[in-house]
C-alpha cells in the first residue's frame, strides 16, 4: 500500500488516537491535531486558531493531504454549550473547508467528520441547527447558551446534526464530489474512550446501556470506528460519498426503524 498523509483533529485521545495508530501502523503519515500532544497544537474553538491550524498543516504537508479525519468534539457531559458547539460544528467543518485545498491537489482525497447518534435525538428545526446551517457562530453560540433545558445535551446533538446535515449538503458539491473528494460522516453509539468514562463508571452504566441500546455487541472500542475511518480515507473507497454512516450496534435501526432519514 503506498503511503498517504493524514491530517487527523482530536488526534491526542480515543477515536482519533485509535486512528492515528492504526494508520501509522498501516505506513502513513499523520499530522496530528489537538490541544495538546500533537504536531499542530490548536484550540479548535478559536477561529484564528483553526487558520493558524491549516497553515500549519500546508507548511508540514508542503501543500498536499491525501485524507482529512476531523475527530475532535466536546461532550454534552461537560454543560459547557459554547465550546461544544464552536468545536463539534464550526471547529470541524473551518478544518475541513481550510484544507479542501489541500485535498483537491492531491492523490484520490477523503475526508470524514466524527458526528454522532445524537444527530437522532433533534430536529433540524433547532435554532442551535439552523444558526449553525447558516454558518452564524455567534447567533448558534447565543441560541445554545439560552436554551432552557439541558444545555450541554442539547447543544452536542444540535452541533452533530448540524455536521451530519452539512455533510450531506456539500458532499455532491462541485468542491467536494465534483473535484473528486470524498467527504462522508461517521457517527458513533456508545463507544468506550475518555470522553464516556463518566457514562461507562460501574454505578451509571447500567442506565447508559438501557438510554443507548446497541444489541449488535453493547458499547464499542475505538478499533471499531478507526477501521472505519480508515476505510473510508482509503484508495479502496472508489464511490461512497455523503453518508452518515452510525457505527451504533444497532441502535440507529432501533431508533428509527425503517425510516432511511
Ligand atoms: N466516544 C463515544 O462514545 C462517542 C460517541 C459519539 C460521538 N463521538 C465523537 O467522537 C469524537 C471523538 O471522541 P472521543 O470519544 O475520542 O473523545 P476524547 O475526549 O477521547 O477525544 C477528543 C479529542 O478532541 C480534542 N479536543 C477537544 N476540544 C478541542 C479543542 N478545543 N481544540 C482541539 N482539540 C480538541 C481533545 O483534546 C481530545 O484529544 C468526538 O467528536 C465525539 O463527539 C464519540
Amino acid at each position: 500500500m503506498s503511503s498517504r498523509t493524514y491530517a487527523i483533529t482530536g488526534s491526542a485521545s480515543g477515536l482519533g488516537a485509535e486512528t492515528r495508530r492504526l494508520l501509522l501502523q498501516q505506513g502513513h503519515r499523520v499530522i496530528g491535531i489537538d490541544l495538546r500532544d500533537a504536531e499542530v497544537c490548536v484550540d479548535l474553538a478559536d477561529a484564528a486558531d483553526r487558520r493558524r491550524a491549516i497553515d500549519r498543516v500546508e507548511e508540514l504537508s508542503a501543500g498536499r493531504v491525501n485524507a482529512v479525519i476531523a475527530c475532535a468534539g466536546i461532550s454534552g457531559g461537560t454543560g459547557r454549550p459554547e465550546p461544544i458547539v464552536r468545536v463539534n460544528y464550526f471547529g470541524t467543518i473551518d478544518i475541513l473547508e481550510g484544507l479542501r485545498p489541500l485535498l483537491a491537489r492531491s492523490s484520490e482525497p477523503r475526508a470524514v467528520a466524527v458526528t454522532s447518534v445524537a444527530t437522532l435525538t433533534t430536529g433540524s428545526d433547532d435554532p442551535v441547527v439552523r444558526a449553525c446551517l447558516d454558518g452564524d457562530e455567534e447567533r448558534a453560540v447565543a441560541a445554545a447558551v439560552t436554551a432552557d433545558h439541558n444545555l450541554g445535551t442539547a447543544a452536542y446533538a444540535a452541533s452533530k446534526r448540524a455536521l451530519s446535515i452539512w455533510t450531506r449538503r456539500r458532499a455532491p458539491a462541485a468542491d467536494w464530489a465534483g473535484a473528486g473528494i470524498a467527504l462522508n460522516a461517521v457517527g458513533p453509539g456508545l463507544i468506550a474512550t475518555p470522553m464516556t468514562e463518566y457514562l461507562l463508571a460501574p454505578e451509571r452504566r447500567a442506565q447508559t446501556e438501557a438510554d443507548v441500546p446497541m444489541p449488535f455487541g453493547g458499547v464499542g472500542e475505538p478499533r471499531h470506528v478507526a477501521s472505519l475511518l480508515a476505510w473510508l480515507t482509503s484508495i479502496d473507497n472508489g464511490r461512497v460519498t455523503g453518508q452518515v454512516i452510525f457505527v451504533d450496534g444497532g441502535y440507529d435501526v432501533l431508533h428509527r426503524g425503517e425510516d432511511i432519514w
